[in-house]
């Protein structure tokens, strides 16, 4: 008997193609391409990874045909909000951050979802939209689109849109100005509810376990620095998602202490500057690898 593999689907190209296949570097599985480009093998674990359209994924793993997918919240919740079940999100994976709204041409005058009354919005997440203006409470009529939803007021097929928002500038390209936010949205990864081989349960929470370090440790930075004794409380209360700094005595120094933490969220010149008008030299900000 072959041994058995952890399937993950993950989208074949699109924003977070490229992402998804760093994320499952950066958690240490060397991926050897298929001859088809469909397809990838971990060669030092038993993965493998199917290249997918965003849209089939959800479908893909809760059907069993994959364990796990890495896909948009977007595409997920569209599917939840059309009924489909069997799949949750296991965790946020901290890439692809966009937001599903609506937007207006602009001279639109837009003054909250009240003013979609009557009118005809083109979307390629009808689900979504559907419930958004059910609990807004507004009546209007709902365009399904395949793509390109961004001509769609241009065409006159639609008075407005509502449709996924990253930099902007698809929508800025169309004369769209972003109104109110339905969804925000970033990479998932997603699995059935159903039970999962315990052969590959293990692979699995291995796997998952590598993820939430590398998640973790992104815009984590390891910070060290010398600080006078006096000022330890409020350079403690400077760094940002530190806890508890670790402290050390200098060699002939009874004045100073050293002061390394662990920073949880992103490290700026401005925190440095802080740091410095507390009274702290010499500091150093350094990567994270890894974190577990
Ligand atoms: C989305 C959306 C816009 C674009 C917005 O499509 O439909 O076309 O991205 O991004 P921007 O704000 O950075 O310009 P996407 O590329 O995700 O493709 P899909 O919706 O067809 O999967
Ligand atoms: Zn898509």
């Amino acid at each position: 008997m072959t041994p058995k593999r952890l399937h993950i689907a993950i989208q074949k190209s699109g924003r977070l193609a490229e992402r998804s296949l760093d994320l499952i570097g950066s958690a240490g599985y060397r991926l050897t391409k298929s001859a088809s480009d469909l397809a990838y093998s971990a060669e030092n674990a038993p993965i493998d990874l199917w290249c997918l359209r965003d849209d089939d994924i959800p479908t893909f793993v809760a059907d069993g045909v994959a364990d796990l997918g890495i896909v948009g919240r977007n595409v997920l919740a569209e599917r939840a909000a059309g009924g489909g079940n069997g799949l949750h999100e296991v965790m946020a994976l901290g890439f692809g951050r966009c937001r599903l709204a609506i937007a207006t041409p602009a001279g639109f005058d837009y003054r909250g979802p009240q003013s979609l009354r009557g009118l005809r919005i083109a979307t390629t997440y009808p689900n979504l939209l559907k419930r958004f203006l059910a609990e807004s409470g507004v009546d209007a009529s709902i365009v399904i689109m395949r793509g390109a939803v961004e001509v769609a007021p241009r065409l006159k097929l639609a008075d407005a849109i509502c449709d996924l928002v990253s930099t902007g500038a698809t929508l800025e390209a169309n004369g769209l100005v972003a109104q109110t936010t339905v969804l925000q949205s970033e990479a998932v990864l997603v699995r059935a509810t159903r039970s999962v081989d315990p052969e590959l349960e293990r692979v699995a929470d291995s796997l998952l376990s590598r993820f939430r370090g590398v998640v973790a440790s992104q815009g984590a930075k390891y910070v060290m620095m010398n600080a006078p004794s006096s000022a330890l409380a409020r350079i403690t209360e400077i760094l940002p998602g530190a806890g508890a700094p670790t402290v050390m005595t200098l060699a002939g120094r009874e004045d100073l202490v050293a002061v390394h933490a662990v920073c949880q969220e992103s490290v700026f010149w401005e925190t440095l500057e802080a740091l410095k008008e507390a009274g702290a030299s010499a500091i150093l900000v350094l990567p994270i690898e890894k974190m577990m």
